[in-house]
């Protein structure tokens, strides 16, 4: 079997600005080069605002950190009349390896549909982006449906006629357990997580299913990621609120399992 590289990735959302990126970048670096002894061998990348990409760029790759980023969307678009949108090839020029596709907050808020995820998983792989795609039931949904009706149908959606072979993460995350401090259970994550990787081996084949890191987001924080991270089928985290407070943040990625 294939071993995947646990992904701790934290998305800040609209929080910090470009300067306290620039001091929490510096800070997870140096707490990343003091753990390396106790360090559990993790990708960790950071999702803050459009405005803060160019200066973590800058600080990354003059210091060559060991830290990753990525944009907190994209557009579905690569250029035009599209008034307010970031397109793939900008975030590229900027290195970003990765971008955050369909958060429950763009669907919700911004009325993302499962049409234009996908046209926005396709335009990451357009310029070489892996995308984050996130999934998630609300309360309602999983007393209606159950735990995996509805992220599966919004993989199945985000996947449609995807190319596998440039990479893709996914990332389930309940509606109800976003910033809700009332995280799922390691169990309840891991059935999930099993089904979503079941939808990626039907349509994108097994390796790609084997290679791919699902992860869980949901009131993750440094108390409760190992017991995530011990789930066969759990990958990594995305990790919004813990990922704000250095201590809390640089404690979850270097969890122990
Ligand atoms: O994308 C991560 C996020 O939605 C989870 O947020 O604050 O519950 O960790 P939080």
């Amino acid at each position: 079997a294939v071993k995947r590289t646990p992904f701790i990735a934290g998305n800040w959302k609209m929080n910090l600005d470009h300067l306290q990126a620039i001091a929490f970048v510096q800070k997870l670096a140096w707490s990343l080069a003091d753990a390396k002894h106790d360090f559990a061998e993790a990708e960790v990348a950071v999702f803050p605002p459009f405005t803060d990409l160019r200066s973590v760029q800058t600080l990354v790759s003059a210091d060559s950190l060991p830290i990753g980023y990525g944009a907190q969307d994209v557009s579905a678009h690569d250029s035009g009349a599209f008034t307010g949108e970031i397109s793939g090839a900008f975030l590229a020029k900027l290195d970003c390896r990765y971008a955050i596709i369909g958060h429950s907050e763009r669907r919700t808020l911004h009325g993302e549909s499962d049409t234009e995820v996908n046209a926005k998983v396709k335009a990451a792989h357009r310029h070489g982006i892996v995308p984050v795609v996130c999934v998630g039931e609300t309360a309602d949904d999983l007393e209606a449906h159950g735990p995996s009706a509805v992220p599966v149908a919004q993989l199945r959606a985000a996947l449609d006629g995807v190319d596998g072979s440039r990479g893709i993460v996914v990332a389930y995350e309940p509606v109800w357990a976003i910033g809700s401090g009332q995280a799922a259970t390691p169990a309840q994550a891991e059935q999930v997580a099993a089904a979503l990787r079941s939808v990626i081996a039907e349509l994108l084949g097994d390796d790609v299913a084997e290679a791919t890191r699902v992860l869980y987001g949901g009131s993750v924080k440094a108390a409760n990621i190992a017991s995530f991270l011990r789930e066969p089928n759990v990958d990594g985290a995305l990790v919004g609120g813990a990922s704000l407070d250095i201590d809390e943040f640089s404690s979850i990625v270097r969890f122990k399992k």
